[in-house]
C-alpha cells in the first residue's frame, strides 16, 4: 500500500503519493518575517538522529517528482521537532509552494542528515565565531542551542548580516529566546553573543561581515580581542561569494578548512536555497 499526503489547507499537497524512502512529516508552526522570509516547525521522525549543524533535502507532496532542496536544521539535536528558517524566491521550483505551507500540511524530508558545520569538523580552541548571511544562520540556530559547544568554547559569537534591519529578526529573536530560556541560559549565559548589522540600511550600511572583520569593528564592537588564529574558530554560512570572501580571509588569518574525516579550524558550507 502506497501512503498519501492528506489535502493540506494551503493546497500545496495533493494526492500524489508519499515517495518510499522520505519522512512524511506534519508542520506544526509557520511564522514569517518579511516577504523573504519565513519559519516552520514540524514533527521530528522518530528514530531521526542528526548532529546540531547538519541539514537535510527537503520536498513537498505536490508532484509525482517532488523537487528537494538542502535545508539546515535549525534546531538543536536534542529537540524534538524539527524547525526550518526559509528565504521566499518567486518562481522558486521549492519555495514558491513551500512557504505558502500552514499547520497540519505535509513536508517531504529525506532520511539521511549531512553537513560539515558541526562542532566534530573543528579542532579544539577558545572562541567560535558562526559567520552567516541572510538564512545561512539557520545551522548556527541549532549549533547554538546545543549544550555541547559551550563545553568545547568560552565564546560563541553569531554574527548574522542581512540586506535589511527587519531580516535580522529571527536571529535576535532566537539568542533573546536562548539567554531568557532557564534552561539553555545556564550554558549559554555570559557565553553566547550576537552580532547582527544589515548591509542596505541603519547604521552599518555599506559593510559587509569581510570588512567589520579586516576593519576590526566586528571584535571591538563585540569587546573581545583582534582575531587570534592560535586560539579563535569559524563556521561560515552564507551565499557562494560570502562564502569565497570570509573563508579567504580566515586563509589569511592562517585558519586552516576542517572536515568530518579531516578537522580544521573554520569550516564552510553554502546556504543552499535559491
Ligand atoms: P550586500 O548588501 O552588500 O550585497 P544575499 O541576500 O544576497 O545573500 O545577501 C545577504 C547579505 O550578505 C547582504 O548583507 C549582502 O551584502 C551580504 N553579502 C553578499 N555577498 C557577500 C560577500 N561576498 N561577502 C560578505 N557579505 C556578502
Amino acid at each position: 500500500m502506497t501512503a498519501t499526503a492528506t489535502e493540506a489547507s494551503s493546497g500545496t499537497a495533493s494526492t500524489f503519493p508519499i515517495p518510499a524512502g522520505v519522512f512524511a512529516e506534519t508542520v506544526t508552526e509557520v511564522q514569517h518575517y518579511t516577504d523573504r522570509l519565513f519559519r516552520f516547525r514540524m514533527t521530528r521522525p522518530d528514530g531521526f538522529r542528526f548532529r546540531s549543524g547538519e541539514f537535510v533535502m527537503i520536498g513537498l507532496p505536490n508532484a509525482e517528482k517532488p523537487v528537494y532542496r538542502a535545508y539546515s536544521i535549525a534546531s538543536p539535536a536534542w529537540d524534538e521537532e524539527l524547525e526550518f528558517f526559509s528565504i521566499k524566491v518567486p518562481g522558486g521550483p521549492l519555495t514558491e509552494h513551500l512557504q505558502k505551507i500552514r499547520e497540519g500540511d505535509t513536508v517531504l524530508m529525506r532520511k539521511k542528515s549531512t553537513g560539515t558545520l558541526v562542532a566534530d569538523a573543528l579542532l579544539p580552541g577558545k572562541r567560535l565565531y558562526l559567520f552567516s548571511t541572510g538564512t545561512g544562520i539557520a545551522p548556527f540556530a541549532s549549533v547554538a542551542r546545543d549544550p555541547d559547544i559551550y563545553e568545547k568554547f568560552e565564546k560563541v559569537v553569531i554574527t548574522q548580516t542581512c540586506r535589511q534591519l527587519d531580516e535580522l529578526t529571527y536571529g535576535q529573536e532566537l539568542v533573546d529566546k536562548i539567554l531568557s530560556d532557564e534552561l539553555m541560559s545556564e550554558f549559554a549565559g555570559g557565553k553566547l553573543l550576537l552580532h547582527s548589522t544589515a548591509t542596505r540600511e541603519g547604521p552599518d550600511k555599506g559593510e559587509r561581515i569581510t570588512n567589520l572583520i579586516e576593519s576590526g569593528k566586528l571584535f571591538s564592537d563585540l569587546g573581545l580581542p583582534p582575531f587570534d588564529p592560535e586560539t579563535d574558530r569559524a563556521m561560515i554560512c552564507g551565499s557562494m561569494e560570502m562564502l569565497k570572501d570570509t573563508a579567504a580571509m580566515m586563509e589569511r588569518f592562517g585558519l586552516v578548512e576542517g572536515s568530518n574525516s579531516s578537522p580544521g579550524t573554520y569550516v564552510v558550507e553554502r546556504a543552499f536555497v535559491d
